[in-house]
């Protein structure tokens, strides 16, 4: 009687350990600690100015929603595999990737389509193919293009409301190009964007230097140096693909004795970060774009959690349009030093 009491209990315990198994292994869905599902979330790198914006905002909105487990990938794309293969072990019900290399994105797809863990990357945009390989891909990001086409657009205000900025008056303007990481969707496209945008408004352009920093501060300061070294007073104006290296590009041109009396040069970025605000309000930096940190963020751990939760991610229950059932798309804005409480708003 009692071996068939104690068997019966055994019986009653192995199949709740069934059923537990069931519940959290087949669907991957919710409840994590506290009742929260949980999310992995792997950033690039934590050393860029406008990342660090993004991580914060997704920690922010995650109070309450979700624990979220951060993580630095240190600019290497198998430190962010490894990365990944950690956050399924641990069972976390979805994955938030911020790709170091946005080509790697479809062996990340691969590694949590087969662990069911649905998987929303972030700022750096996975091809169109593998974005197709499993119906709980997105993507959070932003129209480069957008951005291009605005920071081109803030330099023919300035050249049509400045005669002067032809400085050799032969009616071109000659420009100078600091390029993000190449590859990367946001580097090329701003890159030929914006200078559309100025042949656009019936500019002739000439391009007297461009090179790479890499979204680097002082990457930029160097290579504007060398800009200098080469060209000296040619140069009429200076695009940069991000704010960073617009900034360290003003660094190299105050070192010229620009920005003093009426040496001016017209340098615009993309972020709207903090520190170019700063530069706008000194009348350093002409122009910015605002890329929505906050937005992007937000964005991320709602469809995170909703795709956590074992929900398709919509309207409703993020409060961001979903393009083509996978895309969310945050506008760019521009920002001079008329409108600077539109980025500060954010
Ligand atoms: C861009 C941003 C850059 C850099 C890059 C990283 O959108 O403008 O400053 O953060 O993303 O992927
Ligand atoms: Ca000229």
């Amino acid at each position: 009687m009692k071996k068939l009491a104690s068997m019966l209990v055994a019986g009653a315990m192995l199949s709740a350990v069934a059923a537990g198994c069931a519940q959290s292994g087949g669907s991957n869905a919710g409840g994590g600690e506290g009742g929260l599902p949980t999310i992995g979330v792997a950033i690039y790198k934590f050393d860029d100015t406008f990342m660090t914006g993004v991580r914060n905002a997704i920690s922010n909105a995650a109070e309450g929603v979700a624990k979220v487990d951060i993580v630095d990938s240190q600019n290497s794309q198998p430190t962010q595999n490894d990365k990944v293969d950690l956050f399924i072990t641990k069972k976390v019900n979805a994955l938030a990737i911020n790709p170091v290399d946005r080509t790697a994105a479809g062996v990340i797809i691969d590694k949590a389509k087969a662990a069911n863990t649905p998987v929303v990357f972030l700022n750096r945009e996975p091809l169109a193919d593998d974005m197709q390989k499993w119906d709980k891909v997105y993507y959070v990001g932003a129209k480069a293009e957008e951005s291009g086409t605005i920071s081109g657009e803030l330099i023919v205000d300035y050249w049509k409301a400045n005669p002067a900025a032809d400085k050799n008056g032969d009616g071109v303007l000659q420009y100078a190009m600091l390029k993000g990481e190449p590859g990367h969707q946001d580097a090329e496209l701003r890159t030929q964007y914006s200078v559309k945008a100025i042949e656009d408004a019936g500019i002739k352009v000439e391009k007297l230097a461009e090179d790479t920093a890499m979204w680097d501060r002082v990457k930029g300061q160097e290579k504007m140096a060398a800009f200098l070294a080469a060209h000296g007073d040619k140069i009429e104006a200076v695009l940069a693909n991000n704010d960073d290296m617009a900034l360290g590009a003003i660094e190299a041109l105050k070192a010229a004795g620009y920005f003093k009396g009426d040496k001016y040069m017209p340098v615009v970025g993309v972020d709207a970060t903090a520190p170019a605000l700063k530069a706008l309000e000194d009348g350093t930096m002409l122009g910015t774009v605002l890329n929505d940190a906050v937005n992007q963020g937000q964005a991320t751990l709602k469809i995170a959690a909703a795709l956590a939760n074992g929900e398709t991610p919509s309207k409703e229950n993020t409060g961001y349009d979903i393009v083509d059932g996978k895309y969310v798309w945050i506008p760019y804005v521009k920002i001079t030093k008329d409108n600077i409480a539109d980025a500060k708003l954010n």
